[in-house]
Protein backbone atom coordinates (compact mmCIF):
# COMPACT_ATOMS: atom_id res chain seq x y z
CA UNK A 1 0.00 0.00 0.00
CA UNK A 2 1.06 3.54 -0.70
CA UNK A 3 -0.13 6.87 0.30
CA UNK A 4 -0.45 9.77 -1.40
CA UNK A 5 -1.39 13.30 0.53
CA UNK A 6 -2.26 16.47 -1.37
CA UNK A 7 -2.22 19.40 -0.09
CA UNK A 8 -4.83 21.64 -2.17
CA UNK A 9 -6.11 25.23 -1.40
CA UNK A 10 -9.53 24.28 0.26
CA UNK A 11 -8.58 21.16 1.55
CA UNK A 12 -5.93 18.09 2.39
CA UNK A 13 -6.94 14.92 0.03
CA UNK A 14 -5.64 11.67 1.29
CA UNK A 15 -5.28 8.26 -1.60
CA UNK A 16 -4.09 4.97 -0.73
CA UNK A 17 -3.25 2.54 -3.60
CA UNK A 18 -2.59 -1.25 -3.53
CA UNK A 19 -1.11 -2.86 -6.51
CA UNK A 20 -2.84 0.44 -8.59
CA UNK A 21 -6.32 0.09 -7.21
CA UNK A 22 -7.62 2.72 -4.85
CA UNK A 23 -8.54 1.61 -1.29
CA UNK A 24 -8.67 4.30 1.03
CA UNK A 25 -9.98 7.99 0.80
CA UNK A 26 -10.05 10.97 2.69
CA UNK A 27 -10.36 14.83 2.79
CA UNK A 28 -9.78 17.73 5.70
CA UNK A 29 -11.17 20.90 4.67
CA UNK A 30 -9.59 24.20 5.81
CA UNK A 31 -10.37 28.21 5.17
CA UNK A 32 -8.78 30.65 3.32
CA UNK A 33 -8.22 33.86 4.44
CA UNK A 34 -8.52 37.34 2.08
CA UNK A 35 -7.38 40.04 4.93
CA UNK A 36 -6.74 42.46 2.53
CA UNK A 37 -7.51 43.14 -1.40
CA UNK A 38 -5.76 41.00 -3.44
CA UNK A 39 -3.68 38.98 -0.41
CA UNK A 40 -4.68 35.25 0.04
CA UNK A 41 -2.98 33.50 3.08
CA UNK A 42 -3.56 30.17 5.06
CA UNK A 43 -2.22 28.88 8.38
CA UNK A 44 0.39 26.38 7.98
CA UNK A 45 -1.22 24.50 11.24
CA UNK A 46 -4.47 24.09 9.49
CA UNK A 47 -2.56 22.22 6.58
CA UNK A 48 -1.82 19.45 8.95
CA UNK A 49 -4.70 19.69 10.94
CA UNK A 50 -6.76 19.07 7.23
CA UNK A 51 -3.35 16.38 6.13
CA UNK A 52 -3.93 14.24 9.74
CA UNK A 53 -7.80 14.24 8.94
CA UNK A 54 -7.01 13.03 5.45
CA UNK A 55 -4.62 10.09 6.61
CA UNK A 56 -6.85 9.12 8.92
CA UNK A 57 -10.25 8.56 6.73
CA UNK A 58 -8.59 7.48 4.14
CA UNK A 59 -6.52 4.73 6.43
CA UNK A 60 -9.24 3.76 8.94
CA UNK A 61 -9.73 0.71 7.72
CA UNK A 62 -6.17 -0.55 6.91
CA UNK A 63 -3.29 -1.48 8.70
CA UNK A 64 -0.84 1.27 9.04
CA UNK A 65 2.22 -1.33 8.94
CA UNK A 66 1.39 -2.30 5.53
CA UNK A 67 1.83 1.37 4.63
CA UNK A 68 5.16 0.95 2.29
CA UNK A 69 5.48 4.83 1.77
CA UNK A 70 3.98 7.91 1.35
CA UNK A 71 4.73 10.93 -0.70
CA UNK A 72 2.90 14.47 -1.04
CA UNK A 73 1.59 16.49 -3.37
CA UNK A 74 0.76 20.58 -2.55
CA UNK A 75 -0.35 23.97 -3.93
CA UNK A 76 2.65 25.46 -5.69
CA UNK A 77 4.33 28.89 -4.53
CA UNK A 78 3.41 29.10 -1.14
CA UNK A 79 5.76 30.69 0.73
CA UNK A 80 6.35 29.51 4.96
CA UNK A 81 8.72 30.98 6.59
CA UNK A 82 10.03 29.43 10.21
CA UNK A 83 13.27 30.77 12.21
CA UNK A 84 16.02 29.19 13.80
CA UNK A 85 14.11 27.87 16.75
CA UNK A 86 11.58 26.72 14.85
CA UNK A 87 13.87 24.38 12.57
CA UNK A 88 15.81 23.43 16.09
CA UNK A 89 12.69 21.99 17.17
CA UNK A 90 11.73 20.03 14.16
CA UNK A 91 10.60 16.65 14.29
CA UNK A 92 8.76 17.11 18.32
CA UNK A 93 5.12 18.97 17.20
CA UNK A 94 4.01 21.05 15.26
CA UNK A 95 6.29 24.40 14.53
CA UNK A 96 4.55 27.63 14.14
CA UNK A 97 5.90 29.72 10.98
CA UNK A 98 6.58 33.40 11.39
CA UNK A 99 3.74 34.66 9.69
CA UNK A 100 0.72 33.44 7.41
CA UNK A 101 1.74 31.55 4.45
CA UNK A 102 1.37 33.56 1.56
CA UNK A 103 -0.45 31.44 -1.33
CA UNK A 104 -0.01 31.51 -4.88
CA UNK A 105 -3.16 33.26 -6.05
CA UNK A 106 -1.81 36.35 -3.85
CA UNK A 107 -1.76 39.07 -5.67
CA UNK A 108 0.32 41.41 -3.50
CA UNK A 109 4.26 41.64 -4.93
CA UNK A 110 3.59 43.38 -8.63
CA UNK A 111 5.60 45.99 -7.15
CA UNK A 112 8.75 43.21 -6.26
CA UNK A 113 8.28 41.12 -9.96
CA UNK A 114 8.55 44.45 -11.66
CA UNK A 115 12.09 45.39 -9.62
CA UNK A 116 13.10 41.43 -10.10
CA UNK A 117 12.49 41.66 -14.44
CA UNK A 118 14.45 45.17 -14.10
CA UNK A 119 17.17 43.56 -12.10
CA UNK A 120 17.42 40.32 -14.49
CA UNK A 121 17.01 42.83 -18.04
CA UNK A 122 13.47 42.62 -18.27
CA UNK A 123 10.88 39.82 -18.86
CA UNK A 124 12.30 37.97 -21.92
CA UNK A 125 15.71 37.86 -19.96
CA UNK A 126 13.43 36.45 -16.59
CA UNK A 127 12.15 34.05 -18.71
CA UNK A 128 15.34 32.49 -19.76
CA UNK A 129 16.89 32.49 -16.77
CA UNK A 130 14.02 30.94 -14.67
CA UNK A 131 11.41 29.45 -17.47
CA UNK A 132 9.53 32.32 -16.31
CA UNK A 133 8.04 35.70 -16.21
CA UNK A 134 8.39 37.28 -12.18
CA UNK A 135 4.19 37.31 -11.69
CA UNK A 136 3.01 38.00 -8.14
CA UNK A 137 2.15 34.35 -7.64
CA UNK A 138 5.97 33.27 -7.61
CA UNK A 139 7.84 32.55 -4.26
CA UNK A 140 10.91 35.15 -4.77
CA UNK A 141 8.37 38.16 -5.14
CA UNK A 142 6.85 36.97 -1.83
CA UNK A 143 10.35 36.56 -0.58
CA UNK A 144 11.09 40.14 -1.44
CA UNK A 145 7.60 41.38 -0.10
CA UNK A 146 8.33 40.31 3.24
CA UNK A 147 11.82 41.42 2.85
CA UNK A 148 10.71 45.22 2.03
CA UNK A 149 7.32 45.18 4.39
CA UNK A 150 7.98 42.84 7.22
CA UNK A 151 11.63 43.78 7.78
CA UNK A 152 11.21 41.87 11.27
CA UNK A 153 9.92 39.05 10.46
CA UNK A 154 12.69 38.13 6.80
CA UNK A 155 15.18 39.31 9.79
CA UNK A 156 14.53 36.06 11.41
CA UNK A 157 14.16 33.52 8.57
CA UNK A 158 16.07 30.82 9.05
CA UNK A 159 13.71 28.34 6.77
CA UNK A 160 11.71 28.83 3.21
CA UNK A 161 9.46 26.11 2.51
CA UNK A 162 6.51 25.54 -0.48
CA UNK A 163 3.57 24.67 1.28
CA UNK A 164 3.81 20.47 0.74
CA UNK A 165 7.40 20.94 2.06
CA UNK A 166 6.80 22.31 5.19
CA UNK A 167 4.42 19.54 5.58
CA UNK A 168 7.45 16.68 5.05
CA UNK A 169 9.44 19.00 7.60
CA UNK A 170 7.09 18.45 10.16
CA UNK A 171 7.09 14.82 9.15
CA UNK A 172 10.54 14.07 8.76
CA UNK A 173 12.55 17.06 9.37
CA UNK A 174 14.20 16.92 6.11
CA UNK A 175 14.10 19.88 4.14
CA UNK A 176 13.66 18.99 0.83
CA UNK A 177 11.62 19.84 -2.30
CA UNK A 178 11.42 18.47 -5.80
CA UNK A 179 12.55 19.91 -9.38
CA UNK A 180 9.05 20.54 -10.35
CA UNK A 181 7.71 22.57 -7.08
CA UNK A 182 10.72 24.98 -6.82
CA UNK A 183 10.93 25.48 -10.32
CA UNK A 184 7.87 27.64 -8.75
CA UNK A 185 9.85 29.46 -6.98
CA UNK A 186 11.41 31.61 -9.68
CA UNK A 187 14.84 30.61 -8.32
CA UNK A 188 15.88 27.83 -10.68
CA UNK A 189 17.03 27.48 -13.63
CA UNK A 190 15.06 25.02 -15.34
CA UNK A 191 17.63 24.39 -18.04
CA UNK A 192 19.87 22.79 -15.33
CA UNK A 193 17.74 22.17 -12.57
CA UNK A 194 19.78 23.78 -10.16
CA UNK A 195 19.28 26.67 -8.20
CA UNK A 196 20.55 30.01 -10.11
CA UNK A 197 23.73 31.33 -8.51
CA UNK A 198 22.70 34.42 -10.90
CA UNK A 199 19.62 34.91 -8.33
CA UNK A 200 20.44 34.24 -5.21
CA UNK A 201 23.35 36.78 -5.74
CA UNK A 202 21.07 39.10 -7.55
CA UNK A 203 18.39 39.14 -4.59
CA UNK A 204 20.45 38.00 -2.04
CA UNK A 205 18.49 35.57 -1.10
CA UNK A 206 20.63 32.50 1.22
CA UNK A 207 20.83 29.65 -0.23
CA UNK A 208 21.37 27.72 3.07
CA UNK A 209 17.74 28.63 3.92
CA UNK A 210 16.79 27.03 0.66
CA UNK A 211 15.61 23.26 -0.21
CA UNK A 212 17.56 20.29 -0.92
CA UNK A 213 16.63 19.29 -4.30
CA UNK A 214 15.63 15.33 -5.39
CA UNK A 215 13.69 14.02 -8.00
CA UNK A 216 9.98 13.57 -7.17
CA UNK A 217 10.15 9.16 -6.42
CA UNK A 218 13.12 9.94 -4.13
CA UNK A 219 13.05 8.47 -0.52
CA UNK A 220 13.82 11.66 1.41
CA UNK A 221 13.55 10.82 5.06
CA UNK A 222 11.84 8.74 7.70
CA UNK A 223 8.28 9.17 9.18
CA UNK A 224 9.04 10.75 13.28
CA UNK A 225 7.39 9.92 16.20
CA UNK A 226 5.40 12.70 16.60
CA UNK A 227 4.16 12.97 13.06
CA UNK A 228 3.18 9.26 13.06
CA UNK A 229 1.32 9.40 16.00
CA UNK A 230 -0.70 11.81 14.72
CA UNK A 231 -1.41 10.35 11.26
CA UNK A 232 -1.92 6.90 13.05
CA UNK A 233 1.21 5.30 10.25
CA UNK A 234 3.62 3.36 11.62
CA UNK A 235 6.98 4.96 12.81
CA UNK A 236 9.87 5.14 10.11
CA UNK A 237 7.11 4.66 7.41
CA UNK A 238 9.31 5.93 4.09
CA UNK A 239 9.08 9.74 2.80
CA UNK A 240 9.12 9.74 -0.74
CA UNK A 241 9.40 13.20 -2.46
CA UNK A 242 6.63 13.72 -4.36
CA UNK A 243 5.86 17.43 -6.54
CA UNK A 244 3.67 20.14 -6.78
CA UNK A 245 -0.24 19.74 -7.24
CA UNK A 246 0.16 20.32 -11.33
CA UNK A 247 2.89 17.89 -11.62
CA UNK A 248 1.39 15.22 -8.93
CA UNK A 249 -2.50 15.51 -10.73
CA UNK A 250 -0.51 15.11 -14.18
CA UNK A 251 1.17 11.70 -12.87
CA UNK A 252 -2.58 10.63 -11.82
CA UNK A 253 -3.83 11.08 -15.06
CA UNK A 254 -1.31 9.33 -16.67
CA UNK A 255 0.02 12.42 -18.62
CA UNK A 256 4.05 11.60 -18.87
CA UNK A 257 4.65 11.37 -22.54
CA UNK A 258 4.96 14.14 -24.94
CA UNK A 259 2.24 16.12 -26.46
CA UNK A 260 0.23 14.39 -23.53
CA UNK A 261 -1.97 17.18 -21.98
CA UNK A 262 -4.24 17.23 -19.01
CA UNK A 263 -7.08 19.76 -18.30
CA UNK A 264 -7.57 20.54 -14.47
CA UNK A 265 -10.57 21.93 -13.52
CA UNK A 266 -9.14 22.67 -9.37
CA UNK A 267 -9.91 26.20 -7.39
CA UNK A 268 -7.27 27.49 -10.41
CA UNK A 269 -8.06 25.75 -14.05
CA UNK A 270 -4.34 24.83 -15.30
CA UNK A 271 -4.04 23.51 -18.86
CA UNK A 272 -1.11 21.29 -18.35
CA UNK A 273 1.15 19.77 -22.20
CA UNK A 274 4.23 17.83 -20.82
CA UNK A 275 6.97 17.72 -23.65
CA UNK A 276 10.78 16.35 -22.97
CA UNK A 277 12.35 19.73 -23.86
CA UNK A 278 11.92 22.96 -21.94
CA UNK A 279 9.74 25.06 -24.27
CA UNK A 280 10.44 28.70 -22.91
CA UNK A 281 7.36 31.82 -23.53
CA UNK A 282 9.77 34.37 -24.66
CA UNK A 283 8.53 34.70 -28.41
CA UNK A 284 10.88 37.29 -30.20
CA UNK A 285 7.85 39.64 -30.72
CA UNK A 286 4.53 40.47 -29.04
CA UNK A 287 3.83 39.24 -25.22
CA UNK A 288 6.32 37.41 -23.51
CA UNK A 289 5.90 35.09 -20.17
CA UNK A 290 2.05 34.36 -20.11
CA UNK A 291 2.93 30.42 -20.18
CA UNK A 292 4.80 28.66 -17.41
CA UNK A 293 7.75 26.40 -17.68
CA UNK A 294 8.18 23.72 -14.54
CA UNK A 295 10.44 20.86 -14.45
CA UNK A 296 7.81 17.69 -14.24
CA UNK A 297 7.98 15.12 -11.84
CA UNK A 298 8.31 11.86 -14.16
CA UNK A 299 11.95 11.75 -13.54
CA UNK A 300 14.11 9.55 -11.69
CA UNK A 301 17.55 9.30 -9.96
CA UNK A 302 20.24 9.82 -13.27
CA UNK A 303 17.52 10.30 -15.51
CA UNK A 304 15.92 13.57 -14.99
CA UNK A 305 12.35 13.73 -15.91
CA UNK A 306 10.29 15.72 -18.50
CA UNK A 307 8.99 19.86 -18.51
CA UNK A 308 5.34 20.63 -18.07
CA UNK A 309 4.18 23.48 -20.37
CA UNK A 310 1.22 25.46 -18.32
CA UNK A 311 -1.04 28.05 -17.86
CA UNK A 312 -2.76 28.39 -14.71
CA UNK A 313 -6.20 30.60 -14.37
CA UNK A 314 -6.66 31.92 -11.33
CA UNK A 315 -10.18 31.44 -10.76
CA UNK A 316 -11.71 27.79 -11.97
CA UNK A 317 -13.87 25.97 -10.31
CA UNK A 318 -12.82 28.73 -8.34
CA UNK A 319 -15.68 30.93 -9.97
CA UNK A 320 -17.90 28.21 -9.53
CA UNK A 321 -17.62 27.87 -5.85
CA UNK A 322 -17.77 31.40 -5.50
CA UNK A 323 -20.90 31.65 -7.59
CA UNK A 324 -22.58 29.20 -5.43
CA UNK A 325 -22.07 30.97 -2.43
CA UNK A 326 -23.62 34.11 -3.40
CA UNK A 327 -26.13 33.46 -5.83
CA UNK A 328 -27.22 29.56 -4.73
CA UNK A 329 -27.38 29.46 -0.95
CA UNK A 330 -24.59 27.18 -1.58
CA UNK A 331 -27.17 24.71 -3.48
CA UNK A 332 -25.72 21.25 -4.59
CA UNK A 333 -23.21 21.33 -7.48
CA UNK A 334 -25.56 18.89 -9.67
CA UNK A 335 -28.20 20.87 -9.28
CA UNK A 336 -26.43 24.21 -9.64
CA UNK A 337 -25.47 22.62 -13.07
CA UNK A 338 -28.61 21.40 -14.36
CA UNK A 339 -29.84 25.02 -14.18
CA UNK A 340 -26.82 26.59 -15.71
CA UNK A 341 -27.58 23.99 -18.62
CA UNK A 342 -31.41 25.48 -19.13
CA UNK A 343 -29.86 28.53 -20.52
CA UNK A 344 -28.52 28.32 -24.14
CA UNK A 345 -25.16 28.19 -25.11
CA UNK A 346 -23.68 31.31 -25.90
CA UNK A 347 -26.07 32.68 -22.79
CA UNK A 348 -28.10 34.95 -24.81
CA UNK A 349 -24.42 37.18 -25.15
CA UNK A 350 -23.52 37.39 -21.89
CA UNK A 351 -20.22 37.00 -20.93
CA UNK A 352 -18.55 36.33 -17.36
CA UNK A 353 -14.75 37.16 -17.12
CA UNK A 354 -13.31 35.17 -14.45
CA UNK A 355 -10.45 36.83 -12.64
CA UNK A 356 -11.80 36.52 -9.49
CA UNK A 357 -8.53 36.99 -7.76
CA UNK A 358 -6.85 38.99 -10.75
CA UNK A 359 -5.44 36.75 -13.25
CA UNK A 360 -2.26 35.04 -14.36
CA UNK A 361 -3.13 33.40 -17.86
CA UNK A 362 -4.10 34.51 -20.30
CA UNK A 363 -3.64 38.19 -18.98
CA UNK A 364 -0.66 38.53 -16.34
CA UNK A 365 -2.60 40.91 -14.59
CA UNK A 366 -3.20 41.49 -10.56
CA UNK A 367 -5.42 44.01 -11.05
CA UNK A 368 -8.06 42.16 -14.01
CA UNK A 369 -11.42 41.93 -12.04
CA UNK A 370 -14.17 39.26 -12.53
CA UNK A 371 -17.77 40.68 -14.30
CA UNK A 372 -20.88 39.65 -15.82
CA UNK A 373 -20.96 42.02 -18.99
CA UNK A 374 -24.17 42.47 -21.14
CA UNK A 375 -26.60 42.08 -18.57
CA UNK A 376 -30.26 42.28 -19.58
CA UNK A 377 -33.82 41.75 -17.66
CA UNK A 378 -34.36 38.84 -20.03
CA UNK A 379 -31.37 37.20 -18.20
CA UNK A 380 -32.10 34.71 -15.27
CA UNK A 381 -30.28 32.69 -13.06
CA UNK A 382 -29.48 30.30 -15.21
CA UNK A 383 -27.55 32.51 -17.77
CA UNK A 384 -25.77 34.05 -14.98
CA UNK A 385 -24.44 30.41 -13.76
CA UNK A 386 -23.93 29.07 -17.44
CA UNK A 387 -21.98 32.37 -18.54
CA UNK A 388 -20.04 30.95 -15.58
CA UNK A 389 -19.04 27.84 -16.45
CA UNK A 390 -18.54 29.31 -20.32
CA UNK A 391 -16.24 32.42 -18.96
CA UNK A 392 -13.94 29.40 -17.52
CA UNK A 393 -14.09 27.26 -20.94
CA UNK A 394 -13.58 30.05 -22.88
CA UNK A 395 -10.08 31.01 -20.62
CA UNK A 396 -8.75 27.32 -21.24
CA UNK A 397 -9.48 27.94 -24.90
CA UNK A 398 -7.56 31.10 -24.93
CA UNK A 399 -4.73 29.19 -22.88
CA UNK A 400 -5.00 26.04 -25.22
CA UNK A 401 -3.73 28.42 -28.45
CA UNK A 402 -1.22 29.95 -26.14
CA UNK A 403 0.01 26.36 -25.44
CA UNK A 404 -0.04 25.70 -29.31
CA UNK A 405 1.70 28.93 -30.04
CA UNK A 406 4.45 27.53 -28.49
CA UNK A 407 4.60 25.06 -31.36
CA UNK A 408 3.28 22.19 -28.81
CA UNK A 409 0.68 19.74 -30.73
CA UNK A 410 -2.28 18.81 -28.87
CA UNK A 411 -4.93 16.28 -29.97
CA UNK A 412 -6.83 15.55 -26.77
CA UNK A 413 -6.88 15.92 -23.38
CA UNK A 414 -7.61 14.37 -20.05
CA UNK A 415 -9.47 16.06 -17.00
CA UNK A 416 -9.49 16.28 -13.56
CA UNK A 417 -9.79 18.49 -10.77
CA UNK A 418 -13.28 18.87 -8.82
CA UNK A 419 -15.06 20.33 -11.85
CA UNK A 420 -14.44 17.23 -13.30
CA UNK A 421 -17.07 15.68 -11.91
CA UNK A 422 -19.69 17.79 -14.33
CA UNK A 423 -20.29 16.01 -17.64
CA UNK A 424 -22.14 18.83 -18.71
CA UNK A 425 -19.10 21.07 -17.87
CA UNK A 426 -16.50 18.26 -19.41
CA UNK A 427 -18.44 18.39 -22.59
CA UNK A 428 -18.59 22.71 -22.78
CA UNK A 429 -14.66 21.98 -22.93
CA UNK A 430 -14.46 19.43 -25.25
CA UNK A 431 -16.87 21.32 -27.58
CA UNK A 432 -14.95 25.08 -26.27
CA UNK A 433 -11.15 23.19 -27.27
CA UNK A 434 -12.74 21.52 -29.89
CA UNK A 435 -11.06 18.14 -29.16
CA UNK A 436 -12.02 15.15 -27.31
CA UNK A 437 -11.80 15.30 -23.39
CA UNK A 438 -11.16 12.09 -21.48
CA UNK A 439 -12.52 11.77 -17.64
CA UNK A 440 -10.38 9.06 -15.30
CA UNK A 441 -12.41 7.31 -12.94
CA UNK A 442 -10.65 9.57 -9.96
CA UNK A 443 -10.73 13.23 -9.92
CA UNK A 444 -8.04 13.41 -6.87
CA UNK A 445 -5.50 13.24 -9.53
CA UNK A 446 -2.84 15.07 -7.67
CA UNK A 447 -3.01 12.57 -4.24
CA UNK A 448 -3.06 9.63 -6.88
CA UNK A 449 -0.18 11.05 -8.45
CA UNK A 450 1.92 11.59 -5.15
CA UNK A 451 0.72 7.48 -4.19
CA UNK A 452 2.02 6.65 -7.25
CA UNK A 453 5.23 8.06 -6.94
CA UNK A 454 5.46 6.51 -3.55
CA UNK A 455 4.91 3.21 -5.53
CA UNK A 456 8.23 3.88 -7.68
CA UNK A 457 10.09 5.54 -4.63
CA UNK A 458 9.80 2.31 -2.72
CA UNK A 459 10.04 0.04 -5.59
CA UNK A 460 6.70 -1.31 -6.74
CA UNK A 461 7.15 -0.22 -10.14
CA UNK A 462 10.30 0.89 -12.10
CA UNK A 463 9.43 4.19 -13.39
CA UNK A 464 6.12 6.82 -13.32
CA UNK A 465 5.20 5.06 -16.95
CA UNK A 466 5.13 2.01 -15.69
CA UNK A 467 3.19 2.95 -12.49
CA UNK A 468 0.32 5.07 -14.67
CA UNK A 469 -0.05 2.04 -17.53
CA UNK A 470 -0.98 0.16 -13.83
CA UNK A 471 -2.84 2.40 -11.91
CA UNK A 472 -4.22 5.01 -14.14
CA UNK A 473 -8.17 3.97 -15.51
CA UNK A 474 -9.89 6.20 -18.55
CA UNK A 475 -13.85 6.96 -17.36
CA UNK A 476 -15.17 8.47 -20.42
CA UNK A 477 -13.99 10.48 -23.90
CA UNK A 478 -16.09 12.93 -24.57
CA UNK A 479 -16.00 14.08 -28.32
CA UNK A 480 -16.32 18.11 -29.41
CA UNK A 481 -20.19 18.39 -31.18
CA UNK A 482 -19.40 20.42 -34.61
CA UNK A 483 -22.19 22.55 -34.10
CA UNK A 484 -21.21 23.18 -30.35
CA UNK A 485 -17.71 23.86 -31.43
CA UNK A 486 -19.18 26.70 -33.99
CA UNK A 487 -21.32 28.08 -31.92
CA UNK A 488 -18.45 28.33 -29.24
CA UNK A 489 -16.10 29.81 -31.24
CA UNK A 490 -18.49 32.87 -32.04
CA UNK A 491 -18.81 33.43 -28.37
CA UNK A 492 -14.71 33.67 -27.98
CA UNK A 493 -14.85 36.08 -30.39
CA UNK A 494 -17.22 38.10 -28.37
CA UNK A 495 -15.45 37.01 -24.96
CA UNK A 496 -11.99 37.93 -26.32
CA UNK A 497 -13.01 41.85 -26.84
CA UNK A 498 -13.98 42.15 -23.57
CA UNK A 499 -11.49 41.99 -21.31
CA UNK A 500 -8.77 44.86 -23.38
CA UNK A 501 -12.28 47.00 -23.29
CA UNK A 502 -11.96 47.03 -19.59
CA UNK A 503 -8.35 46.96 -18.97
CA UNK A 504 -8.32 51.13 -18.68
CA UNK A 505 -10.88 50.45 -15.79
CA UNK A 506 -9.08 47.73 -13.84
CA UNK A 507 -6.41 50.33 -13.64
CA UNK A 508 -8.35 52.69 -11.61
CA UNK A 509 -10.78 50.38 -9.97
CA UNK A 510 -8.30 49.37 -7.17
CA UNK A 511 -9.43 47.47 -3.85
C1 LIG B 1 0.14 26.76 -10.72
C2 LIG B 1 -0.66 27.37 -9.63
C3 LIG B 1 -1.85 26.65 -9.12
C4 LIG B 1 -1.57 26.05 -7.77
C5 LIG B 1 -2.88 25.54 -7.20
O1 LIG B 1 1.13 27.59 -11.22
O2 LIG B 1 -0.38 28.42 -9.14
O3 LIG B 1 -2.33 25.69 -10.01
O4 LIG B 1 -0.60 25.04 -7.86
O5 LIG B 1 -2.76 24.65 -6.21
Amino acid sequence: MHLGIDIGTSAAKAVVIDEGRIIGVGSGEYPISQPREGWSEQDPADWWRGAVAATRAACRDLDPRAMKGVALSGQMHGLVLLDREAIYKAGTGLLQPLRPAILWNDQRTQQQCDAIEKALGGRAACVRAVGNAALPGFTLPKMLWVRDNEPEVWSRVAGIFLPKDYIRFLMTAETVSDFGDASGLLMLDPATRRWSDAISAAFEIDRRFLPQLRESAAICGDLGVWAADQLGLARSTPVICGSGDNQCGAIGAGVVAPGDALLSLGTSGVLYVHSDTPRLDAPEAGPVGRLHSFCAADGKSGQPGGWCNTGCMLSAAGSLAWARSVLAHNQPFDSLVAEAATAPAGCDGLIFLPHLTGERCPHPNPNARAGWIGLTSRHTRAHMLRAVLEGVAMTMRQIFDLLRGLGLTVNSARIGGGGAKSTFWRQMHADALDIPITSLQTEEGPAVGAALLAGVGCGAWSDIREACAAAIHHRETLNPDPAAARRYAETLQRFKDVYPALVPYFRTAGG
